[in-house]
């Protein structure tokens, strides 16, 4: 099994019996997503030797809400977007109110996954809990920020700070729930957080390139999202090729990170290298 099923499998699980809000939430945790961060939390684990059991709760936790993240994302009075993972977007399905109920579940199902594994150690578990709420407060920070600045002219400093909340912040969390849930040393850490933050924001800078370049059937969901809505974005302030030098001189200095590991990093290695040729 591999770790997109193996996260299918247990989210599955975990949005068996939520009453009225069940259907919504299958509808949009199941219908799809690549499941990097997940794949992230289970690869570090991995890399370090731990048990996968012990990262199954993070592995759904930061997919729990990233989903509800999305939903919110695709509100009108947010990005306005219908199409989601090639599917009408949770409130064109349900209804704004209803989707809008949907992403609250989600997030707090996230915190209740992480909350009761009762596989990991208490002080583990309490960790791992600190570092998804502060991630989730950063990214609801960074959308805050975005919808702020739509319009607006700003500098690249203040959609880097943007960039990193939004997205980055999660997906730094993703790495983060990785390390620990291992244990691994402080120095192992300190070098996978410099690694986490690099392909945070590289992704979001990806996604606004992608943007730009992809069509619908491929990203599954709207292209010029950003454009229609006049935001601020990598390409709209430094145009296509040097959005795109960006994030791959980040993703360079992702793999420079990795070469500093005290353990054997072929798999995390392989992975950035999935994140960086990623077609949507
Ligand atoms: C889309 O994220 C929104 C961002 C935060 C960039 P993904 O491209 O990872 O979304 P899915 O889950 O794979 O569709
Ligand atoms: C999304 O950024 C960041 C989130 C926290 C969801 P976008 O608005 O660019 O994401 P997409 O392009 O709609 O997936
Ligand atoms: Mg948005
Ligand atoms: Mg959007
Ligand atoms: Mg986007």
């Amino acid at each position: 099994m591999n770790y997109t099923e193996r996260v299918n499998q247990h989210l599955d699980r975990y949005l068996s019996n939520q009453g009225s809000l069940t259907e919504a939430m299958r509808y949009s945790v199941l219908s799809g997503g690549k499941r990097f961060r997940p794949i992230l939390t289970y690869t570090v684990a991995n890399t370090f030797g731990t048990s996968l059991d012990l990262a199954d709760s993070s592995a759904c936790a930061v997919e729990l809400i990233h989903a509800y993240s999305l939903i919110h994302d695709d509100l009108p009075a947010m990005d306005d977007d219908d199409i989601r993972h090639n599917q009408p977007a949770c409130h064109k399905k349900f209804g704004e109110a209803q989707a809008i109920l949907t992403g609250d579940g989600l997030q707090a199902l996230a915190f209740e996954v992480l909350a009761s594994d009762q596989l990991l150690p208490t002080k583990t578990r309490i960790n791992t809990l600190q570092a998804l709420t502060h991630a989730a407060f950063e990214m609801a920070e960074g959308q805050s920020i975005d919808l702020g600045v739509a319009s607006k002219t700003i500098g690249i400093e203040t959609l880097k700070n943007m960039h990193r909340k939004k997205t980055g912040a999660l997906l730094s969390c993703s790495v983060q729930l990785g390390v620990l849930v291992s244990g691994c040393s402080n120095e192992d850490a300190q070098i996978l957080n410099q690694f986490s933050e690099h392909i945070g924001l590289a992704y979001q800078i990806q996604d606004d390139v992608l943007d730009v370049l992809t069509p619908e059937e491929v990203l599954g969901k709207k292209q010029h999202s950003d454009i229609d809505k006049n935001k601020p974005t990598y390409p709209s302030l430094l145009g296509l090729s040097e959005s795109k030098a960006e994030y791959e001189s980040l993703y360079q200095q992702a793999f420079s990170s990795l070469g500093e590991l005290s353990v054997d990093t072929t798999k995390l290695q392989a992975l950035t290298k999935r994140l960086q040729s990623r077609a949507f």
